[in-house]
């Protein structure tokens, strides 16, 4: 089972480019199934059901998300209707939406998870160590062997630290929110497949994905300013990783890292 996954896509420039190439990318890499975090797909802040759909029809199975997942303010009632969008596992249970879901392929089931880290992040979340351990053991007994995590968190050390936690239980736990690509990928001890972000889908001459003077000037004049998404040339990252089916213990994981022209736009 080979998926794809491509960490946060920003704003226009992102999803355009997601959108054009994720048919060719998919074919090209014998990809059986597609996970992408959406949370900066709408001008940098959340996701429309539109703009959800639209990501659908290219290709994705799944949409993760994260802090920004409320951002856009009909996304909530659409999370009832659209269980392949999901938010963080994490929020109370009164919160629409759902952290999980389970799909049906022809290799298997495999669960799909989003959880948010707690360490210099806005809200105040359950514990999602605890959540996470006790959700992929059930998921297990249940006979769903492929488990898919996108742990949406600020440090590198939180990230780490939940792939040694569910090492040998989740099949591929993947870092997102800091949208710059980490190059630790690798296979864990007991077979999880990590790296510890994925980094972003979105605009190469940027502050992760914003442009580069109205940040440079936030930093400068320690004014609110507004952060409009970066223009030009786009790169797409994330990973791609090969799960056993029958174990779900991941075999391989390898980082896809794709700067794309203009020309190619
Ligand atoms: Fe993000
Ligand atoms: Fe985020």
């Amino acid at each position: 089972m080979r998926i794809l996954f491509l960490g946060d896509i920003v704003g226009e420039p992102g999803r355009k480019s997601v959108i054009k190439f994720l048919p060719q990318i998919k074919e090209e890499h014998r990809i059986d199934f597609t996970i992408l975090n959406g949370e900066n797909s709408a001008s940098g802040r959340g996701i429309t059901p539109a703009i959800a759909n639209d990501l659908f029809k290219a290709g994705a199975q799944v949409i993760t998300t994260g802090d920004h997942v409320w951002d856009q303010r009909e996304l909530a009632d659409h999370l009832e209707n659209e269980p392949r969008i999901l938010r963080p596992l994490n929020y109370p249970e009164n919160v629409p939406g759902s952290g999980e879901i389970i799909i049906d392929t022809e290799s298997g089931k495999i669960a799909v998870l989003n959880a948010q880290g707690r360490t210099f992040m806005g809200q105040a979340l359950e514990n999602p160590f605890l959540m996470l351990e006790e959700r992929v053991v059930q998921l297990k007994a249940d006979g769903v062997q492929m488990i898919f995590l996108d742990f949406h968190a600020e440090t590198t050390s939180e990230k780490i630290a939940m792939g040694f936690h569910l090492d040998g239980k989740a099949s591929v736990v993947v870092g997102t929110h800091t949208h710059v690509q980490t190059a630790d990928e690798r296979i864990l001890p007991e077979g999880t497949a990590h790296i510890t972000d994925a980094g972003m889908c979105g605009p190469e001459i940027s502050v992760l994905g914003r442009n580069v003077d109205s940040i440079v000037y936030r930093f400068k004049s320690s004014l609110p300013t507004r952060f409009p998404v970066a223009k030009g040339p786009v790169r797409l990252c994330g990973i791609i990783a090969e799960i056993d089916p029958m174990t779900g213990k991941a075999k391989n994981i390898e980082r896809y890292n794709r700067l794309l022209e203009p020309s190619e736009m």
